[in-house]
């Protein structure tokens, strides 16, 4: 199984996975390090997190390609426990965030296919992007999990006994705003386009293109040009994070910026997510020329041969028929009974109602061969 670092998202550990996560900390594997009264504490804190009664605590699971496969538990570590009998006491460091980290891999699957340390990185970045500090505390004989939380950049801090398994234990740290290197933003380029980061002159033409009722017609508004750097800021970062996102578009020769084709995860609740949506958006003088297209396919290649996807979806409002017609071209299909109200449209809203484009990996491919 091709696994790929960029392609692990996280939701809250609601209590529908509770059941899989008992079972996980069941598996031998886990056990191993998750026993006694640790197990037990682990065991209490969830209950007590999914009945909304564990504050300054928080529980993840970490999905690779929508299945759930690890389980990662946070918890705020207060100034005033450098006053407490607590391990962290002498490291606080006032007026910094400081959390703890404990995390488990628990489907079988996934164990062994160096995700361990990427899900642990992505999870810094995403989940606790406010850290300054973060703490782990293996046992000082788990030595694979401090293999890997020292190549997530922890650093070994000392050994102390855990009041919850009296054997010894490392305490780590990471200095997570030094750890948070940006991956490599990709460039993509087409015959006619290039797809890259954004550039602070691509904020005005962006503007300029949001302001355009024409360009917004399927859109609940346009946006101001505060709102629009806004948002070009918003999916600047996101690419910086992941390395790929909604990219700029620029088409030598004729614009630096024709607008923005790319990808990104779909971040709202709908029963086609978690999945990740292509999509487009060009300003009005470089429509009817095939750029969308051109550029999606190629996003649509990355998509599946960079990122490993299996399936991208895309969405629009019913009456758009100028986007469907690129999903159509790009091969996409269209099952009237995936259409969905889009939950960001205010209800009763006459462009709510939207409709869902599907490509699995294995259609491209043979949309290739054709
Ligand atoms: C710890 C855990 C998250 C790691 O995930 P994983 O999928 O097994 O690990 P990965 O495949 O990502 O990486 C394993 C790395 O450890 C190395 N490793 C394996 N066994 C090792 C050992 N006994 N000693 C040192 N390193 C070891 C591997 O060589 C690999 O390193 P490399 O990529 O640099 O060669 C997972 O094993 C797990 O959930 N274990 C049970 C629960 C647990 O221990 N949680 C931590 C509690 S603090």
């Amino acid at each position: 199984m091709k696994v790929d670092s960029r392609m692990l998202t996280f939701s809250r550990a609601e209590e529908k996975y509770e059941s899989l996560i008992l079972e996980w900390l069941h598996k031998p594997h886990v056990n191993e390090w998750y026993h006694g009264q640790g197990l037990q504490n682990t065991i209490e804190g969830l209950r007590r997190f999914v009945t909304g009664n564990q504050p300054r605590f928080d529980a993840w699971i970490a999905f690779c390609d929508g299945k759930p496969f690890g389980y990662l538990m946070t918890s705020v570590v207060e100034e005033n426990e450098a006053h407490s009998d607590s391990q962290y006491a002498k490291w606080v460091e006032p007026g910094k965030k400081m959390y703890t980290l404990d995390l488990l891999i628990g489907d079988t699957e996934f164990l062994g296919k160096g995700l361990s340390t990427p899900m642990i990185k992505q999870f810094i970045q995403e989940i606790l992007s406010d850290a300054d500090i973060v703490f782990i505390d293996p046992e000082a004989s788990n030595e694979k999990a401090i293999h890997v939380y020292e190549r997530a950049g922890f650093e070994k801090l000392e050994q102390f006994v855990a009041s919850w398994h009296p054997v010894s234990h490392w305490l780590m740290k990471l200095n997570a705003k030094n750890s948070k290197q940006l991956v490599d933003p990709q460039t993509i380029r087409t015959e006619r386009l290039i797809l890259r980061q954004w550039q602070k002159s691509d904020f005005a033409p962006f503007a300029e293109l949001n302001a355009d009722p024409t360009v917004r017609e399927f859109f609940p508004s346009i946006l101001n040009s505060a709102e629009s750097d806004a948002l070009a800021e918003q999916i600047e970062c996101l690419i910086n994070e992941k390395g790929w996102g909604f990219w700029a578009v620029s088409c030598p020769g004729v614009s630096d910026f024709i607008g923005m084709i790319g990808l990104e995860r779909v971040n709202f609740d709908a029963p086609f997510t978690p999945a990740v949506e292509i999509g487009w958006r060009l300003a009005r003088p470089y429509w009817g020329k095939g750029y969308a297209t051109e550029g999606a396919k190629a996003a649509l290649r990355f998509a599946f041969e960079e990122l490993g996807l299996n399936e991208v979806v895309a969405f629009t409002t019913m009456e758009n028929m100028r986007s469907r017609s690129v999903m159509e071209k790009l091969g996409m299909t269209h099952d009237p009974n995936d259409d969905f109200d889009h939950p960001k449209v205010p209800e009763g809203h006459s462009l709510q109602r939207h409709v869902l484009y599907r490509i699995s990996r294995k259609q491209f491919d043979e949309g290739l061969d054709e």
